[in-house]
Order: C-alpha cells, then structure tokens, then sequence
C-alpha cells in the first residue's frame, strides 16, 4: 500500500502534532447569571453544577476565570418578578442588576471583555423578547428600547452588547445609538441566525423567563427566532447584521446547526461565535449522571466538534471544564 493513514495515528505525540483543530483557552466565552442577594450561589436545577450567583459571588468567579485564561464573558440577570412589565422598563434603570454587575466586574476585572445580553425576555412579564401588543411582538417598537438598553450597558462599562432578541433591523439602529452617545469603542455580537430551538429550556428556568402560559401570548418564539428547518435564511440573517455593523455574528444553539456554523464561517468577513446553550450542557450531565457518558471526553469532542465547523469563538457552559481539561496531560 502506498498510503497507510494509520501512520499519522500511531502515537498521541503524532496524533498532537498532525491534530488540524486545536482548542485554546481564549476561544471560550463563559455565560453568567447573575442574581440579587449578597453572598447567594444558587445552582440551577435543570444546569447541574451551574450557578446563578450574587454579585459578590459574580465578580470572585470572573475573576477566577480571568485567571484561568478565560477573556470573555457574557452576562445575563435573573429579574425579580415585581420588576417585569410589558416594556423593559426595568432593563433601563441605571442602577438596576445588570447595571450593577457590569460596574462591578469592571472595577474588579478590568482587562475582560465584558459582553452583555440585550434582549427584554428577563424584563417581559410575558417571557417574551420584545413588546406584546394583540398576541403579536412588536419588531419596530422594541428596538428603541433594545438601542437604550445598549447605551445603559455601554454607560456602565459593557465592552460588548450581544442582541440576542431576533428583531428585524436592530444591529444598524443599535450601531447609530452607540456612535450617537459616544460608544464608538463599544461592540456588537450580533445572534443572527439564532433558532426556535428547545435547547433553551434550562436557560430559562434559570432566568425564569420562559414564555408565559396566558391566553394571546404566543406559548413559543417561532415568528422572530429561526425555524431549524432553515440554513440560506441564516446566511442572509447574518449578511444582514454585518451589513449593518456587527463585530462578531453568532450562530445558536451549536450542535445540531453545525452546517450553519460552517456556512456562515465560509461566507463571513467577521468573526463567527457559536453558542453551546444550556439543553447541551444539560444533556451531557445528564448522560454522564448515568453514567452513561465520559463527561470530560464528552466535553472535548463537542466542543473541537464546533470549532471544526467553523467557530471562531465558542460561548459555553464549560469554559471551566475544558480550560482544566486543556490544562492537564490526558
Ligand atoms: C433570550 C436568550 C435565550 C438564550 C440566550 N438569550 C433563550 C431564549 O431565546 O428563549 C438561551 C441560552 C441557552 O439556552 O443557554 N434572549
């Protein structure tokens, strides 16, 4: 035989060096949720050994991450429930959680690139992304409150606004209210092809945010996030965001879009972020709670799995996981 693959595999030093995906400890972006109270770790029932953390817990754990290696990381907060109206009002207070949180690790992390979730969901008594009005979410409506969220979150510190909501035009009218209030320095990681998936589940049992059961509220997000079914719709959502100024688009959930992910790497001139949501992290524990899984094996194919794709960047829930497995010899 003239060519004998199995060359290449013979030995692990071999295997490293001819290996064409490498993981790196600055590929990962490590969501966050943050949560009222002082000196509160609560873990999420459906995220085993995942927390959502007060905010002097918050700033010990990205300051630890920061210190493994981590730079990124992307934040959410869980709203209490007497804060939520129909219009994000509370998105808005400068002195509200998120606000707060972003101060808080800026003054203790300053080096990290702090991104934040702009998207009204934590803030809708409905659980909805945007403004209900006759069973419908307004597109239009919502984006002025989406652009002043930005400006708060920039106000406050935010390197990153990551719009996560699926509203049709968000990305040019969020890119012209940061330049106008003086955020020219402040990014956008824009979700553009972000689906109707339900992998999102432990999120928002983490957040609290899912959509509400009540009569002419929509019971799911299929008329603004994408229908699975669809891969040329994603190209166009994210050409669209970067036409209107998206540093960085992003593709979610990650393992069953794998073919978006490579589409839109092939096609985009900025960096492509994949999100491994809450359902993968949940179904790996799960598996692994039986047993009948290796977790940490688990854990390092799927995520080499996206980055082969085309992932430039990878927000999972295992940047602690895999920044030790990277770390150590096996
Ligand atoms: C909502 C939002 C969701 C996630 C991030 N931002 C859930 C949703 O669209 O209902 C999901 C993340 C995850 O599942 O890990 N703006």
């Amino acid at each position: 035989m003239l060519h004998r693959p199995r060359r290449l595999r013979q030995s692990a030093a071999l295997r490293d060096m001819v290996a064409e995906t490498r993981l790196h400890p600055s590929d990962f972006i490590a969501p966050l949720f943050a949560m009222e109270g002082e000196n509160l770790k609560e873990e999420i029932a459906s995220m085993p050994g995942y927390y959502r953390f007060s905010l002097d817990l918050l700033v010990k754990e990205v300051k630890e991450l920061w210190e493994m290696g981590c730079r990124s990381v992307l934040l959410f907060v869980k709203v209490d429930d007497s804060f939520k109206d129909n219009e994000g009002t509370e998105a808005l207070n400068p002195d509200g959680l998120m606000q707060q949180a972003i101060r808080r690790i800026k003054e203790t992390v300053p080096e990290i690139c702090l991104m934040t979730d702009v998207a009204l969901d934590p803030y809708s008594e409905y659980g909805h992304d945007g403004i209900v009005e006759d069973g419908i979410i307004l597109n239009d409506e919502t984006i002025g409150v989406l652009a002043d969220m930005a400006i708060s979150h920039a106000q406050a510190g935010a390197d990153f606004v990551a719009p996560s909501d699926m509203m049709d035009g968000r990305i040019g009218a969020l890119r012209i209210a940061l330049d106008t209030a003086g955020f020219t320095h402040v990014g956008i990681m824009a979700y553009s092809a972000k689906y109707a998936s339900c992998f999102y589940g432990p999120f928002r049992d983490a957040l609290d945010s899912a959509p509400v059961d009540m009569a002419d509220i929509p019971k799911d997000k299929k008329t603004y996030q994408m229908d699975p079914a669809n891969v040329v719709e994603g190209l166009k959502e994210a050409k669209m965001d970067i036409d209107e100024g998206a540093d960085m688009v992003m593709v979610k959930p990650a393992l069953a879009y794998l073919d978006v992910i490579h589409h839109i790497r092939k096609e985009s001139p900025v960096p492509v972020a994949a999100y491994h949501v809450s359902g993968e992290y949940a179904m790996i524990k799960a598996a692994a709670a039986k047993g009948w899984l290796d977790e940490k094996q688990a854990v390092r194919e799927v995520l080499t799995s996206i980055k082969r794709a085309g992932a430039d960047l990878i927000a999972t829930y295992f940047v602690k996981d895999i920044i030790q497995l990277l770390n150590s010899k096996s």
